[in-house]
């Protein structure tokens, strides 16, 4: 395994699996593991659905990007992030300079079986996951295809898609 010098950052659609990956690659290569929505969280002191509503999404988004700025400048780590983090331009400028970014990418089954299992998302409100995922997949996949690497995570155990990470790493 060659020297991790840059923090990773996991990207990919709601239920692409980036915080439960992030967590067991974080543990195989000794990093540290963080995950950007819940800094958010912790840092607004709301959770993410509560600053859609309250603020909107706009601000979130520029939270978003001051919580991810502030978390690889520092010392490598594996950062899961939102789902839309690598979709907005300054934050995927942000990472694209700063990390390792990987494409975590799911066919929507398996997208729609995962988000099924959480009901806070607040772009999943009140709407069908699937109608939603399709969109968001053909707006956002041409950007997710900018991360350096692209790791299909597929349906199954997660455990597998890390050791396509790691290969990929090696
Ligand atoms: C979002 C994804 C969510 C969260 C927020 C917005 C998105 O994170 O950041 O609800 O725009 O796709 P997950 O991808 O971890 O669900």
């Amino acid at each position: 395994m060659t020297g991790i010098d840059r923090p990773i950052v996991l990207v990919g659609l709601m239920g692409s699996g980036k915080s439960t990956i992030g967590r067991r690659l974080a543990n195989s290569l000794k990093l540290r593991f963080v995950d950007a929505d819940e800094e958010i969280e912790k840092a607004a002191d709301r959770t993410i659905s509560e600053i859609f509503d309250e603020y909107g999404e706009k601000q979130f988004r520029d939270g978003e990007r001051r919580v991810i700025a502030r978390l690889i400048g520092k010392d490598p780590i594996v950062l899961a992030t939102g789902g839309g983090a690598f979709v907005n331009d300054d934050t995927r400028a942000l990472i694209k300079r700063d990390a390792l970014s990987i494409w975590l990418d799911a066919d929507l089954e398996t997208l729609v079986e995962r988000v099924s299992r959480k009901d806070t998302r607040p772009l999943l409100r009140n709407k069908s996951p699937r109608d939603v995922l399709t969109k968001l997949a053909a707006e956002r996949n041409p950007l997710y295809a900018e991360a350096d690497l692209r790791v299909t995570s597929a349906n199954g155990p997660h455990m597998a898609t890390v050791e396509r990470i790691l290969e990929a790493l090696a």
